[in-house]
């Protein structure tokens, strides 16, 4: 069944509630992973490190999923990082689409991963495995970020040695970028590890949290909530057991109208 449709196809049929967007660029990473970019509504405004519902016409009706917004509120496009899943009723018909096709967009963002979020501090945290890196992906190419923090570690874990492949792009664009790389390359800090295949980190970042492996190979002391900061974004087990060793060392969760010095991704689907 072909789904995919072109926005002046769905304009007319339009859900209330939606805009009707066209894809840019595709870039396929592995078997599970790929990340697309698409046009931005002009009225269309969001906070770094927001997720809002994406979707397609499924057999007359729409179908959503919500989708953390990789880029940063200042691009002219909207990128977004998905999973494959074979069988998956959206990621199935989402994972084939190509430049040109449409694709809907609901036109409320949300979510807890925002710097507003947090109490100043020195040093914040984004912990994040597998696509739970995406909402990452716009706050480390947001310069609020580096004016909030002298230090940005973003921590990737994922199963293969492919899948990080997209967080070491996107830390050298930023890097590299013209307006933000000013920022990035002195604070920004890239920490990655493998679980299932062999690589020079291994190990899953709770246990490299409670080694103290991490703070040893980054040259920083223990987490201490007087000057840590922490953004957790993976799969419901991964935030469950990052949340609990974060509340160990004293730092408490925060909300958008309650800052403090954690924050958990409350939206995000595996
Ligand atoms: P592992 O390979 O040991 O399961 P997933 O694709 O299942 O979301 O996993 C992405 C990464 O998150 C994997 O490296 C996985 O490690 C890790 N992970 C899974 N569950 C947890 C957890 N409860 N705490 C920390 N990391 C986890």
């Amino acid at each position: 069944m072909n789904v995919l449709a072109k926005p002046a196809d769905l304009e007319a049929a339009a859900p209330a509630g939606a805009f009707v967007e066209e894809v840019k660029s595709v870039q396929h990473y592995t078997d599970r992973l790929f990340r697309f970019r698409m046009t931005r509504p002009a009225s269309f405004r969001f906070r770094s490190g927001e997720f809002v519902m994406i979707g397609l016409m499924i057999d007359g009706k729409p179908l959503y999923r919500a989708y953390s917004i990789a880029s940063p509120a200042w691009d002219e496009e909207l990128e977004f990082f998905s999973i494959k899943v074979p069988d998956g009723p959206l990621t199935s018909h989402l994972q084939k689409i190509q430049p040109g096709d449409a694709v809907l967009m609901k036109k409320k963002p949300t979510g807890t991963l925002v710097n507003d979020a947090l109490v100043p501090g020195k040093r914040v945290y984004m912990f994040s495995t597998g696509t739970g890196i995406a909402p990452f992906a716009s706050l480390i190419r947001d310069p609020d970020t580096y004016e909030k923090f002298d230090q940005v570690i973003l921590t990737h874990t994922c199963r293969e040695v492919a899948e990080l492949k997209y967080g070491e792009d996107l830390v050298q664009e930023t890097i590299n970028d013209p307006l933000i790389g000013e920022f990035a390359k002195d604070k920004l800090v890239h920490y990655t590890s493998v679980t299932r295949e062999d690589f020079p980190r291994q190990g899953r970042i709770t246990d490299l949290i409670k080694s103290g492996k991490l703070f040893e190979d980054l040259g920083v002391p223990p987490l201490n909530p007087a000057v840590d900061r922490g953004m957790i974004c993976g799969s419901m087990d991964m935030l469950r057991d990052t949340k609990a060793l974060l509340e160990e060392a004293g730092l408490n969760e925060g909300a958008n109208n309650k800052p403090a010095e954690f924050v958990v991704e409350r939206a995000f689907v595996g």
